[in-house]
């Protein structure tokens, strides 16, 4: 069933609210990569457009449900407001009388951006009095957070309980569309790379991708954590020890299963993480124990290229090295190439999370590929099958919601 779309909604005259996913990185105090700002222009142009008032809700980093100053949304209302060429408001909060008298006060044409959601423990626990409080800022819901569609939270879940028409944005509907869109019958072969420092925010995924793929390359820090449970040696490398054993037992279930998992086969490695110290390349087993591991090596690059390129279907999640320094960046960039020629073969390329699509932006590559999400756990969520709250909480089209009856 479709989704009620933005262009299904009266927006004329009409306060909208509208989830996006505005968790953007900061540097000195400024956004750094504005991507996730440019994502949600159509869908904020359009309000605009139709005579609407924005009404902006996200979260901007973990503060647990207190004020934390440096992540204040100020930085991105300044950013937005750059690309949007007109006054973002910044509210001073994100609920209370305060915030709804601002936006009575609303000036025709201007765009209010709330407080960071997460400034309130109720966000996360998607408490309802919050998600009333939230539900009463709007006449209409809008959710354009793909980024966010992953959590269960106030205002991507709770908050449609509380209002009638609950729509879809634009950057929503282009993300579902791409995704569901490739995914539902991948062209053959299908290969996952997974990357990334750690392997505890992928695990689910690694196992559950299993019957879906038909290789899994494994690169990034996680890969320590597999040679670890391999019983190789690792040096210093960046290593969870309470993974260990949840990397043999994925390891089992590989072969059990009989999928194609690929782990480095030669490592990158130094002394400290650093630009400009000496670097070696090692096979794998042999880094030294006063060393550690920063990049994959350019056989296990070329292994990967070779698999990418024999690939239909190519999901890149989780940077194979420390890509953003020069000296560890080979590996990520290599396969990053491969996707790309793999593109223009015909192959439909996904990349998501924050580091990897920053990576493919910063090589120049983001254009050559199929699809950049701007999701990274709701992208891999949504790659293992799993039903996103933040969609399925969003009112069906009328036709297809009586069908339902
Ligand atoms: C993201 O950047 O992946 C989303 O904004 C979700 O953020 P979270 O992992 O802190 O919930």
């Amino acid at each position: 069933m479709s989704k009620l779309s933005i262009t299904d909604l009266d927006l004329s005259g009409k306060r909208v609210l509208v989830r996006v996913d505005f968790n953007v990185p900061l540097e000195s105090g400024q956004v750094a990569d504005d991507t996730r700002l440019q994502a949600s222009l159509p869908t904020i142009r359009h309000i605009l457009d139709e005579g609407g008032h924005p009404v902006l809700m996200s979260h901007l980093g973990r503060p647990g449900g207190t004020v934390v100053p440096n992540l204040s949304l100020q930085p991105v209302a300044e950013a937005l407001a750059g690309l949007l060429g007109r006054e973002v408001i910044l509210a001073p909060d994100c609920v209370g009388d305060e915030v709804m008298d601002g936006l009575k006060r609303m000036p025709e044409g201007a765009v209010v951006l709330l407080e960071n959601l997460r400034f309130h423990p109720d966000e996360e626990e998607n408490a309802p009095g919050f998600s009333r409080q939230l539900a009463e800022l709007g006449e209409m819901y809008v959710n354009d957070a793909f980024g966010t569609a992953h959590r269960a939270h106030a205002s991507t879940e709770g908050v449609t309980h509380y209002m009638v028409d609950c729509a879809s944005g634009f950057l929503m509907q282009k993300e579902l569309d791409y995704l569901g869109g490739a995914l539902a019958d991948p062209a053959r072969p299908f290969v996952a790379i997974i990357g990334g420092a750690k392997i505890s925010g992928k695990i689910d995924v690694i196992g559950n991708l299993f019957p879906k793929v038909d290789t899994l390359l494994i690169g990034g820090g996680m890969a320590f954590t597999f040679f670890k449970a391999l019983g190789l040696e690792i040096g210093n490398s960046i290593l969870e020890v309470d993974r260990i054993e949840v990397a043999e037992a994925l390891l089992k279930q590989a072969e059990e299963e009989d999928v194609d998992l690929l782990l480095p086969v030669d490592t990158v490695v130094a002394s400290q993480m650093a630009e400009g110290v000496p670097i070696q390349t090692v096979g794998r087993g042999q880094i030294p124990v006063h060393m550690e591991g920063f990049d994959i090596g350019p056989e296990t690059a070329r292994q990967f290229s070779e698999v990418v390129l024999k690939g239909k279907t190519i999901v890149w999640n989780g940077p194979l090295g420390v890509c953003e320094m020069d000296s560890f960046s080979k590996g990520t960039r290599a396969v990053g190439e491969a996707l790309v020629q793999a593109t223009e073969q015909g192959a439909t390329t996904i990349v998501g999370g924050g580091e990897t699509a920053a990576a493919v932006a910063d090589f120049g590559f983001a254009d050559k590929l199929s699809h950049v999400s701007t999701g990274g756990g709701a992208s891999l969520e949504f790659l293992e099958g799993k039903t996103l709250p933040g969609v399925s909480a969003l009112a069906e089209k009328e036709a297809d919601a009586k069908e339902a009856l």
